[in-house]
């Protein structure tokens, strides 16, 4: 019976996959008029991004009921949350002080943040303390003065949410010279994660270790990194380049995770997809105008989304098992080139020199 339903299931999947390719292909063509090989390459991105997205709303239903963090309260932990203002962001710090835990909302724009915390006292969360400092993750001086406050007003960090992030824009650099996508999703969290390194390995013990959470997404399974030109400037087209970087934070997360390990600091790594959810992330993408319509049937709520990245970060399950991949709150397989350690040794390389440090490790 489950088969039957199943292959049913994926039958309308894939005749829903269908329409949306052809309505996709229309609005490129009819948008940007482009040469035939690059409109081709531009559908096939469309394609996979649709497959994978009918693949990921099936393992939500399937998996729903796995998608719950049971937790005792967690007082005296402290957590930093990138993107914490809006969205999936948002509800992790919801989350996160409903146990009673202290919590810096990491955001370009404070006031958003501080309405945000207006809200959440107003919504009667009356747990945990809240608090806003400024971080623009398109800029690696942002980066290190969000550090250096930080570290000035706290001597250890328990948890680290790498979760802002953008998809579908144009082709811009960010004023380090970057990609967009790939400076804001990936490089600011891997300089970010370097800087907090002492303060994070100061929270983490032996009988509860400090986590880091890279939100990441399952796009980075049809990711690859052009290591020969990371902008990709001539042949630009945002899904890849969000596709390289959610691929990016999966292979360093296992890369650090083995760091850590020779280290030998209480300290660990996760890369979280929190699934397919009804947020403002892909407001770029014509269709998304209507998830009103349909999406509240086949997203995720942004709850639900953050369900999975506050499981990786508190719960007890999830203690010394770092470098793994979670989704619905279930160690969940990889795009196999994240464990390839060539990748994973050229990506270190790279990243250490993009944002000029010799060493991850420099700043304990
Ligand atoms: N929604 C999904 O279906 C989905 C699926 C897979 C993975 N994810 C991942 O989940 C994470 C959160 O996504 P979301 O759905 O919550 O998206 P969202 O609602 O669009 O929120 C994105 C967050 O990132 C912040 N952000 C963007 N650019 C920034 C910058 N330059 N500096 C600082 N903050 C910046 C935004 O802050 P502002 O308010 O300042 O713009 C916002 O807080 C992302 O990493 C995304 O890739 C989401």
């Amino acid at each position: 019976m489950h088969k039957i339903i199943f292959h049913l299931l994926r039958k309308r999947m894939l005749f829903v996959g269908f329409i949306c390719v052809m309505i996709a292909s229309y609005i490129i063509y009819r948008n940007f008029q482009q040469n035939l090989p690059f409109l081709i390459v531009h559908i096939s991105w469309t394609i996979r991004y649709i497959i994978l997205a009918i693949k990921d709303i099936i393992h939500d239903q399937i998996n729903a009921k796995h998608n719950r963090n049971d937790c005792l309260p967690q007082p005296g932990r402290i957590a930093i949350v990138t993107g914490g203002s809006r969205g999936i962001g948002l509800e992790v710090v919801k989350m996160f002080l409903e146990l009673d835990m202290e919590v810096i909302i990491a955001c370009r724009t404070p006031s958003a943040g501080e309405k945000a915390i207006l809200q959440i006292r107003e919504s009667g969360i009356n747990t945990g303390q809240a608090k806003v400092y400024k971080l623009d993750n398109a800029s690696l001086t942002s980066v290190k003065e969000f550090a250096a406050e930080i570290k000035r007003d706290y001597k250890q960090i328990h948890i680290l949410v790498n979760n802002a992030g953008i998809i579908g824009y144009p082709y811009q650099e960010t004023i380090d010279g970057f990609e967009q996508h790939w400076a804001v999703n990936y490089l600011s969290h891997f300089l970010l994660t370097a800087l907090l390194i002492p303060l994070l390995k100061a929270g983490g013990h032996p009988e509860k270790s400090s986590r880091i959470i890279n939100v990441s997404s399952c796009a980075h399974i049809i990711g690859k990194i052009n290591f020969t030109d990371i902008n990709n400037k001539n042949k630009y087209l945002s899904d890849s380049a969000y596709a390289q970087s959610k691929f990016a934070q999966v292979v360093f997360t296992n890369t650090l995770q083995e760091l850590l390990k020779e280290k030998k600091y209480y300290v660990q790594v996760y890369s979280v997809h929190p699934g397919i959810v009804l947020t403002d992330l892909f407001d770029q993408y014509y269709l998304w105008r209507y998830k009103q319509i349909f999406g509240q049937y086949l997203f995720k709520s942004p709850r639900q989304g953050a369900t999975s990245i506050v499981y990786a970060a508190v719960n007890k399950a999830m203690e010394n098992c770092g470098g793994i991949y979670i989704n619905n709150c279930r160690p969940t397989s990889v795009n196999p080139d994240a464990l390839n350690l060539s990748i994973q040794k050229k990506l270190l390389e790279l990243s250490l020199q993009q944002v000029q440090l010799n060493d991850f490790f420099q700043y304990v």
